[in-house]
Parts: structure tokens; C-alpha cells; sequence
């Protein structure tokens, strides 16, 4: 991959702070965005914003441009079909959405299953339940930063109605195994959900293959803005009993999007899903976007291999999650530094312009397991397409003089 090329699409990547170029390690709190997607959003606004099934151009722009882009995101998801894809305001308001919809179906006593290391987004949509009789069972988190498997198969039963598992950690960077826990509820109409919200940037996905229900994402974690992403499985959602107006139309994808959405940011999805393609080869935008993620994925893998070992020279350090050779493994880590609160090391890695991120980040349950919520979480760092070797070095260089 041309990483040169990468990073000059990005003119956040040339402020400086402190008289140096920032180190952006903030990734799995939000990545930067490149021009393309800017200008796609200032374009909309430029020349057609507007709202829905007009009969002027601007209106009939926007109509286009949604169904582009739900299109786009299909192909960057491998979903069956553009009607697969529905946006919202964020990944959790969607999932909110989403638990409201299928309480309706479920009766007092019907178990969900959600995990202690997921995000709380993918954790209190379905703890709120319990209100409605609902019993919401918890999968156990390991002390290596990965599941126990034979905890959740132990916790299904014949009520269990729904799992809600992340692909991929964004504290850990522990990558799920999605296809075991779809092979343990095949045949039993347990609904599978998804929350791919820290897989998707950094690993191709097949929303088919796997076979889920329902997949949430983000794209402002893939260089795009802030727009949630919801899949649902073919006919699915025309089924549910979502929370919309006597005049939203009740068909899929719309179903479950409530009031105007963001044109401009949504413009900006496509965008973002185009960036990424261009670093990829391949006769279709499926076959590109496959071909970049795996360019992406190994970049970013050889320099948090590189950040792994490093900090592990620190003395005192400890990196938490699945080793850094696993082939479950996102490139995003936790660490601690002995004698300091994480707090205290980023605020020190502030002072050399190297962003990164302390605390527990919404996986909060995952830092109360592994002790670690009462000294402050962890430093969390993650490495995305756009970080480079010169950087890591010179975290590293601040690291060993903070440690
Ligand atoms: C793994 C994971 N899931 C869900 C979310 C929530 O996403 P959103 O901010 O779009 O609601 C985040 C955000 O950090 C996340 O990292």
C-alpha cells in the first residue's frame, strides 16, 4: 500500500501541536477524514440538499445519493441488497431502535445473551429489557481479554431468543469467534447480532457468510462521519415491530429510520467508502474494498506488532487482550504502566502531541472484570491505515521516558 499517498488525502495529519506533527493513536475513538469525504458533504450541501421524493432536481439528487449509498455500504458489508441497509444517528441509537422492535416480539421469561466485553452500547439496549420481564444472562470474559465459550454455550436455553456479541473488542482488540456462535444457534432460530463497530475498520466483512441478523457499524470510525449503520438479514426488519410515524414508510430500509436523515453525512459514507477502495485492486467496488482492507489489515498489524513489543520492554508494563500474533486480534491495545494512572500517561503523551485514549472507553464491564476499572482503566492505543513506523518509534521513544 502506498501509505505516503494514504496520508496526504488527510489535512488533519499535517497540524502540529507543540511544534510537532500529531500522532494520531485515537483510532478507535474516531479516525480522521480525509478530503474526499469533506468535499462530498459540502458538495451535497452545495448543490442538493434538500429533502426526499421531490419532483425538482435537488430532491430527486438526494434520493439518488441515499440509494448510492446504501448500495455502497452493501458492497463494503457483502450485504445481499442496498434494502439491507439502514442509517441512524449512531451505532447505539440504532441499537436502542433495534431493542425497543424485538422486545415486541419476546414474552416475560425470553433470555438474551449479551457479553462482558462488549461496548455498554451493545450491553444497555438489552439490560433495559429486564424491564419488561425480559431475562438478560451475561457471557463470562476470560482474564486473557477473550470469551468463554463454554460459558455461553452453557447459557443458551430453549428461551434464548437473541445473542448480542461484538466482533471485535475496542479496549482488547480481542476479535470474536462469530462463526462458532453462529454455528451453536443454527437450527434453533436464536436471532445473532452483531456489533461490528471496531471489526469494520480494520478487516473486510461478509455480512452473508456469517450469517448474522442484524450488524451494526459506524462509519466514523472508517474515516467517515458520523453516521450509524444498521444491516438487517433479508425480510427481517419488514417484520418488526419498529417505533415509527403513520407516515414513515414501513418497508425496509426505511422502517426503522425515524424523521430526516443526515443527506450531507450520509453523502460523506459513500465517500469514505471510496477512499478506502481506491487502495485496493479488483473489477468492482466488492472485490476493492476486499483487496484494501487486506492492505490495510497488514500495514496496521506490522506496526502494532511493532508497538506491542516495544511497550512490552517497558518495565512494568502490562498489555492486556490476546496475544499480538493471534489470528483474533485487532490492531488496538491496552496497556498499563507501573506507578501510573493511565490518565497521567496520556496526559504526558499529550504533551508530546501523541493522541491517545485512557479509562475504560464504554467497555466498562470488561475493565470491572479484569480489575482494572479502579486505577483508572487502561492506556488504550490503535493503529489505523493512515499511523506510520516513524511514529510508532517516537511513541515508543515517549513511552520508555514516561514509563
Ligand atoms: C465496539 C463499539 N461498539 C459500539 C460503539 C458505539 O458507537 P456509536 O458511537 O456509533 O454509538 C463504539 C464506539 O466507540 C464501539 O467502539
Amino acid at each position: 500500500m502506498k501509505l505516503e499517498k494514504f496520508r496526504t488525502h488527510f489535512p488533519s495529519l499535517r497540524r502540529e501541536i507543540h511544534g510537532r506533527p500529531i500522532v494520531y493513536l485515537d483510532g478507535p475513538a474516531g479516525t480522521q477524514v480525509p478530503n474526499q469525504v469533506m468535499d462530498s458533504m459540502s458538495s451535497y450541501y452545495k448543490y442538493s440538499n434538500a429533502n426526499t421524493h421531490g419532483y425538482f432536481a435537488a430532491s430527486q439528487e438526494t434520493d439518488r445519493l441515499l440509494e448510492a449509498v446504501r448500495g455502497k455500504v452493501a458492497a463494503f458489508l457483502g450485504a445481499e441488497s442496498p434494502s439491507c441497509i439502514s442509517f441512524g444517528q449512531n451505532m447505539t441509537t440504532l441499537n436502542f431502535s433495534l431493542s425497543k422492535a424485538l422486545a415486541r416480539s419476546m414474552q416475560p421469561g425470553d433470555e438474551i445473551l449479551i457479553t462482558q466485553l462488549d461496548h455498554e452500547s451493545n450491553r444497555g439496549p438489552w439490560i433495559t429489557l429486564e424491564e419488561q420481564g425480559i431475562i438478560v444472562k451475561e457471557v463470562n470474559l476470560l482474564a486473557a481479554g477473550v470469551l468463554d465459550y463454554e460459558d455461553l454455550k452453557n447459557k443458551i436455553t430453549s428461551r434464548t431468543k437473541l445473542i448480542c456479541i461484538g466482533y471485535a473488542s475496542n479496549i482488547f482488540g480481542t476479535v470474536n469467534n462469530i462463526a462458532l456462535v453462529r454455528s451453536l444457534t443454527m437450527e434453533t432460530g436464536i436471532k445473532l447480532l452483531v456489533d461490528a463497530v471496531h471489526y469494520v475498520p480494520h478487516m473486510s466483512i461478509d455480512v452473508s457468510a456469517l450469517e448474522c441478523d442484524f450488524l451494526l457499524c459506524s462509519a466514523y470510525k472508517f474515516y467517515g462521519p458520523h453516521v450509524g449503520i444498521l444491516y438487517v438479514k433479508p425480510g427481517l426488519l419488514d417484520t418488526l415491530a419498529t417505533d415509527r410515524l403513520r407516515t414513515q414508510d414501513p418497508a425496509a430500509p426505511f422502517r426503522i429510520e425515524t424523521g430526516t436523515l443526515n443527506h450531507a453525512a450520509i453523502a460523506g459514507v459513500g465517500a469514505a467508502i471510496e477512499f478506502i477502495a481506491q487502495f485496493g485492486r479488483g473489477d468492482d467496488l466488492r472485490t476493492k474494498l476486499i483487496d484494501a482492507m487486506k492492505n490495510l489489515h497488514q500495514h496496521e498489524m506490522k506496526l502494532v506488532t511493532q508497538l506491542y513489543h516495544g511497550i512490552k520492554e517497558i518495565r512494568g508494563s502490562q498489555i492486556y487482550g490476546p496475544k499480538i500474533d493471534s489470528v483474533r486480534r485487532a490492531p488496538t491495545l491496552a496497556f498499563t504502566l507501573q506507578g501510573k494512572t493511565p490518565q497521567q500517561v496520556c496526559y504526558e503523551l499529550a504533551k508530546k502531541a501523541i493522541y491517545a485514549w485512557d479509562g475504560h472507553f464504554y467497555a466498562i464491564r470488561a475493565t470491572e472484570i479484569l480489575g482494572l476499572l479502579e486505577g483508572g482503566g487502561v492506556t488504550r492505543m490503535g493503529v489505523v491505515g493512515y499511523n506510520t513506523e516513524d511514529e510508532i518509534s517516537y511513541t515508543l521513544k515517549a513511552l520508555h521516558e514516561i514509563g
